[in-house]
């Protein structure tokens, strides 16, 4: 409980010194369904292409961090979530910050497709370790498989 006040404490604090500096803001979703989260394969640029990562993208000007999950997973794998909560710690990136948010399936959403990525794949926690993850994700793997395992 502690711990989780000062991690929002300190995600709120890193969100306004990165709003006064410009930096962009990477929104990554941890969309779970049946205890196994889902990750997607970069296709591009070549340096990430194969490796792994939670789908997601910059936030748009004006537009709140939620809205930015549910575009990014429409965008990327035409299908709609529900974005229900930070996860882990802001973890710094090249043009910014990325910020993971817990997100599940809206109410008779399609199956995911792997519209930008070169695959999609349901991962359990006992998986994660297994697939070489882009270096900001790999940050958060501590965090999903809490999540996961509700540990
Ligand atoms: O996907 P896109 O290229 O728009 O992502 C913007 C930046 O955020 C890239 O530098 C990408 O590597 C990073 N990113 C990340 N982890 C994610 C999603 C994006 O490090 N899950």
């Amino acid at each position: 409980m502690v711990r989780r006040l000062l991690a929002a404490r300190a995600g709120v604090l890193t969100e306004r010194v990165a709003a006064l500096a410009g930096a962009s803001v990477v929104v990554a979703t941890a969309l779970v369904r049946d205890g196994r989260v889902l990750a997607a394969q970069r296709s591009r640029p070549p340096e990430l292409a194969g490796q792994w990562e939670l789908p997601g993208g910059r936030v748009e000007a004006g537009e709140s961090e939620p809205d930015a999950v549910a575009r990014e997973c429409r965008e990327e794998l035409g299908t709609d979530v529900r974005a229900i909560g930070r996860l882990g710690t802001d973890l710094p990136i090249a043009p910014g910050l990325l910020r993971v948010h817990r997100a599940e399936p809206a109410p008779g959403a399609a199956e995911p497709r792997a519209l930008e990525h070169s695959a999609l794949r349901w991962v359990g926690a006992d998986e994660l370790a297994d697939l070489d993850w882009v270096a900001a994700d790999r940050a958060v793997l501590a965090d999903l498989t809490e999540l996961l395992t509700g540990r």
